[in-house]
């Protein structure tokens, strides 16, 4: 069942123009979003949310951080993002015009599963749950739902459903905001045509791999890594680094970019790699001036980034580059390098990457 592929991880890692394709299909028609997509209540849960507050654990969680990006920019709602676990022993302040995100791929988390009993007995009757597989747990305690369609995930790491996740996310994001009249035709027209390109716009990051693979050869010989991101790519750098450490067992952290000066560019040297995930957004220029304050301590960076960024090559700075900047959804497109990086690298070290040492697929257990 592994066709050409030579783990789980990789194979899921290729399926995602697909499992992009499976859910935008479901998400989208030819009038725009589809109507209900989140269940029949879904105006009356949806409709006067003052608050979002979105629950989830490890890769879940980043998906998380991206979207908080998208719902305060786009529909104008205050967006807070925790980890279940931390959550679920804070005294949380009740909202009871807050909608309650868990997402899930397993459904089955122990930790984000409390999280979300503990918001009810709070009072949030306002509960949705993104996840991957029906009829699991999560969703079943949850008012609305939203399944993704990445299909099986079985790689411990999780790939396919953090990026079908993003999709759920942003098409969440743009509910709220037509909900809340903060949609234009125009920007919803933009948006469907964005979601319509996605999986393309994979398929060309996934086609960088032969150039991905020489960097990771490189990495294999490290034991750290640095990972840095700014804004809606931050979350990127920090699944980039999760994604490596789990599955190669070298040690990588992930900083907002603008961060560095505050201590990280402390372990800065020739010996620390510095993958720097760098389209062509809004804060670009910030990103490369934080590219400069490494360059100077002799780091070495790795930076993907698109070609509508010019960003130039040198001795100290090596760069990889999508097509073209794809916008709003570019976390998506970024997601692709960096879970690749993390795959060639352990693939090279010779670690089991399907199962990585003291990991569980599901964490059900606190
Ligand atoms: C990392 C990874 C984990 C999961 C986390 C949450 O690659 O797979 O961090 O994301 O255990 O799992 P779910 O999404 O099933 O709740």
């Amino acid at each position: 069942e592994l066709g050409p592929y030579r783990h789980f991880m990789q194979k899921e890692i290729h399926e995602q123009p697909r499992a992009l394709a499976d859910t935008i299909e479901g998400v989208i028609d030819r009038n725009g979003f589809v109507p209900a997509l989140f269940g029949d209540a879904d105006g009356a849960v949806l409709r006067d949310v003052e608050a979002v507050q979105i629950l989830a654990c490890g890769t879940s969680y980043y998906a998380g951080l991206v979207a908080r990006y998208w719902i305060e920019a786009i529909a104008g709602i205050p967006c807070a993002v925790d980890i279940a676990s931390e959550y679920r022993y804070r005294a949380a302040v009740a909202n009871p015009k807050q909608l309650v995100v868990t997402i899930s791929q397993s459904g089955e988390t122990l930790d984000t599963m409390e999280a979300l009993k503990y918001a009810k007995a709070l009072g949030h009757e306002r509960t949705l749950s993104i996840c991957n597989v029906p009829e699991s747990a999560i969703p079943r305690a949850s008012r609305l739902v939203y399944y993704t369609r990445a299909g099986a995930e079985i790689g411990v790491a999780s790939t396919k459903a953090f990026t079908t996740q993003l999709v759920a996310l942003f098409t969440l994001t743009a509910t709220l905001a037509k909900l809340r009249g903060r949609l234009s035709d125009e920007q919803e027209a933009q948006y469907l045509e964005a979601l319509r390109h996605l999986p393309g716009s994979v398929q060309h990051a996934l086609n960088l791999e032969p150039q991905i693979v020489a960097w990771a050869e490189r990495f294999a010989a490290k034991e750290h890594a640095l990972f840095l991101g700014r804004g809606v790519h931050y979350p990127i750098a920090l699944e980039g680094a999760l994604k490596l450490k789990e599955i190669s067992y070298i040690h990588a952290e992930a900083y907002p970019a603008g961060e560095l000066k505050h201590g990280p560019l402390a372990l800065v040297d020739s010996a620390m790699p510095v993958v720097v995930i760098a389209p062509n957004d809004s804060l670009l220029e910030k990103v490369k001036s934080n590219i400069q304050e490494v360059r100077a301590r002799g780091g070495e960076m790795f930076v993907f980034t698109d070609l509508d960024s010019h960003f130039g090559e040198s001795e100290q700075v090596n760069v990889i580059r999508t097509p073209r900047h794809v916008g709003i959804l570019s976390p998506v497109v970024h997601a692709i390098p960096v879970q690749l990086l993390a795959y060639h690298a352990a693939l090279a070290r010779g670690t089991d990457v399907d199962k990585p040492r003291n990991l569980a697929k599901s964490v059900t257990v606190e």
